[in-house]
């Protein structure tokens, strides 16, 4: 591919030990699109006739297909079925093919040539490598988060199918894991949707920047021939071109921006699997893990084991670290191509396949989950989690908050001592504290009153849940809307 001006042959083992093939391989539906719009830029520009371009394209698409071939083979070989072979056998088989490949571009290169001779040596007319991987990397990405945004908006519809069916039960809602006041399970459910909506955003956002195409770009200075890029940028479904080419070539933001929205994703998910982890125990007994999604134990017969959800919460860490490793990687690389670029690759796909992989179990995992709303009111019902609405009480009867907050706390010492909940006590008792108690406190502090009187918006009161909900179900709509809308532009396009 490059060894022109060399006398030396390199040295075998830092030959192999540089290539990237056995990781890029799976770029090759990316490389083979690339490569096909690069044709008709070129083509565009008088480089190549039309029968040449039609050759050209014709023989990437049968380049493209290699996998299939691959996994024909492998399964005639085997005789297990074709859809059983994995990724790996055929990305193994495909590396084991081509060993004089350096990566997924020169590999396309040679089959290229396989299929249609020496016309393929026009196709690297006016481009490198260089923007070849970072067109090819931001296709993946797009791809990428394209999937993660269904995988995503499943999961928000199963948070919402959960928080509609727990109706108006209630649970202790925790500040520094102490019980601190009731909340609707409802509200609960909807503050992930919060969060998942945030990670949705983040990524729509950040495919907007992702979507711009490098082909043009040359090795860095820009191509060598006036092409229109904006023929490689359309064939792609890219937005524009990348406005400099010294940039284009050697940025990653892009995937970094990725990572960093699939780390953020990630760390919610964790701690909703922490939280249905802690709730699972015999300690809360707030929820029963469904079996489907269970392990046993190999020592201990009557174990139930929450694996998936810790095992979501350590893939967390893993997105995490494909930030650091990204950013480590970009980190003090001079302008503009390098070769520590190739490096990302792994921590990107890794990433990619680790989000898909929560996806594919979360979102059924979370619809089957079966609530125990007895133990979460019971938990709601004990330990002064009304004190709060005990004490605003007082200020709707003119007392000042600071000193409400202290008679109450008062109130409570006083319970505790007499192992009563407040609403146990009589008025005499109360009155004790303050004159201003009477006869409306106990309807005032009743499990119903404590949540609705978190009356704002945002809050737990139960028509503000039900209002809350409604709206998130009706984003979730306009998501759907919106997907059925541009997976239609795509077919009729
Ligand atoms: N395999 C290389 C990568 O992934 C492709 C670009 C190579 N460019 C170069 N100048 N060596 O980064």
């Amino acid at each position: 591919m490059w060894s022109g001006r060399f006398r030396e042959p390199l040295d075998r083992t830092f030959e192999q030990w540089q290539r990237s093939f056995p990781v890029d391989w799976r770029l090759l539906p990316h490389e083979v699109a690339a490569s096909s719009a690069h044709a008709r830029m070129i083509a565009a520009a008088g480089v190549l006739t039309s029968e040449e371009l039609e050759k050209t394209l014709q023989g990437l698409i049968a380049v493209g297909q290699r996998p299939d071939n691959w996994a024909h083979r492998i399964s005639a070989t085997s005789g297990e079925p074709e859809y059983a072979t994995s990724t790996q056998q055929i990305g193994a088989a495909i590396v084991a093919s081509a060993p004089q490949a350096e990566d997924i571009h020169h590999y396309v290169e040679l089959e290229l040539t396989r299929e249609i001779g020496s016309l393929a040596l026009k196709l690297h007319t006016g481009r490198s490598r260089n923007e070849q991987i970072a067109t090819d990397m931001r296709l993946f990405v797009r791809e990428s988060i394209d999937a993660t945004l269904f995988g995503l908006e499943q999961w928000i519809a199963a948070l919402l199918s959960l928080a509609e069916s727990a109706g108006d039960s209630v649970m202790p809602s925790y500040t520094h894991l102490q019980r601190a006041e009731p909340v609707l399970v409802a509200h609960w459910m909807l503050a992930y949707v919060s969060m998942a909506e945030r990670d949705h955003s983040r990524l729509v956002d950040a495919r907007i920047r992702v979507n711009l195409c490098p082909l043009g770009s040359g090795a860095v200075a820009g191509a060598t021939l006036a092409l229109d890029r904006h023929i490689a940028a359309e064939a792609l479904n890219f937005d524009a071109p990348t406005p400099n080419s010294m940039d284009a070539t050697s940025d990653r933001d892009f995937a970094i921006e990725f990572a960093q929205a699939l780390s953020m994703l990630g760390l919610h998910i964790s701690r909703f699997a922490e939280e249905l982890t802690l709730y699972s125990t015999a300690e809360f007994g707030f929820l029963d893990l469904p079996e489907r999604f269970s392990t046993g134990s190999s020592a201990m017969p009557q174990k139930k084991n929450p694996d998936l959800t810790e095992l979501i919460r350590g893939k967390c860490g893993r997105l995490t670290g494909t930030v650091v490793a990204l950013s480590t990687i970009m980190k003090g690389l001079p302008l503009a191509y390098n070769k520590d670029l190739q490096e990302g690759q792994e921590p990107v796909f890794d990433a990619a396949d680790t989000i898909a992989g929560v996806l594919s179990v979360l979102p059924s995992f979370t619809r089957s989950l079966k609530f125990r709303f007895d133990k979460m009111a019971g938990a709601a019902e004990t330990g002064y989690l009304n004190a709060m609405a005990a004490a605003t009480y007082l200020t709707h009867k003119g007392v000042p908050f600071r000193k409400a907050h202290e008679i109450i706390g008062n109130v409570v010492r006083f319970a505790l001592e007499h192992d009563k909940e407040l609403h146990a006590l009589r008025l005499d008792e109360l009155q004790m504290f303050a004159p201003e108690f009477s006869l409306d406190f106990h309807d005032a502090i009743s499990l119903r009153a404590t949540i609705d009187c978190h009356d704002v918006m945002g809050g737990t009161a139960t028509a503000r849940v039900k209002q809350s909900l409604t709206e998130a179900q009706s984003r979730a709509k306009a998501r759907d809307l919106t997907r059925h809308h541009s997976v239609s532009e795509v077919v009729n396009a």
